[in-house]
Order: structure tokens, then sequence, then C-alpha cells
């Protein structure tokens, strides 16, 4: 089995309009471009059930679309509440174009509660 999870082409991400990408088994995810950095979190917000995709992005900053929070995205940390929850992060692996995460550090749909 393939070590890696392909997520999306770098192409795919500009800055300001994340991805949203969805592995089957694996939580809902979120790739971002901040200049010529590359992101992977995960897409859903900790205080309430809004994707973070749909949200606003601001330099490193993404606003969820719900209610305002925002988390850091190189972090995950919450920035503003209500949020006070981080989201995962996950290191990017960017080959041939395209961006991947490791599936040892995936987090599978069953191991939500980190
Ligand atoms: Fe994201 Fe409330 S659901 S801030």
């Amino acid at each position: 089995m393939e070590d890696k999870i392909r997520l999306c082409s770098v192409d795919d991400v500009a800055e300001g309009f994340p991805c949203a990408v969805n592995p089957v088994g694996f939580i809902a995810l979120a790739v971002f471009r901040v200049a010529n950095e590359v992101f992977v979190t995960g897409n859903l917000c900790t205080h309430g059930n809004a994707l973070l995709s749909d949200g606003y992005q601001e330099g490193d900053v993404i606003e969820c679309p719900l209610h305002g929070g925002a988390f850091c995205i190189r972090s995950g940390e919450p920035v503003s509440l209500p949020c006070s929850e981080r989201i995962p992060t996950y290191e990017p692996i960017l080959e041939n174009g395209q961006v991947f995460i490791r599936r040892a550090r995936a987090q599978r749909v069953d191991e939500n509660d980190f």
C-alpha cells in the first residue's frame, strides 16, 4: 500500500482559495496556499459543523464561515473566538507538482477524539 495519500495538484490551490479534499476513510482535509508555501489542515471547524475551505483566508489565517472564529493555518491553533480547540495539521509532501501527506499521519474517520 502506498505510504502517502495524494490530495491534489499544487496548481489546484491558490492563496485565498483553499482546496477541500475528502480521502476515503480519513477525515476531511483542506489544502491552503500562503505565498509559495502549501499547508494541510483538517477541514472541519472545531466549534461547529462548518468547512473551513468555505471560509475566508487572510494570509495564514482562515476564518470560519459560520461564526467568524479563526485558526492559524500554519499551526492549527485558534486565533479568534469562539474557536478554542486547534485543528489538526499535516506536513505536506510536494512531489512532481502534487500534494501528499503521509498515510501513517492521516487521521481515520473513527479516530476523531484528538
Ligand atoms: Fe466555526 Fe462556529 S462553526 S466558528
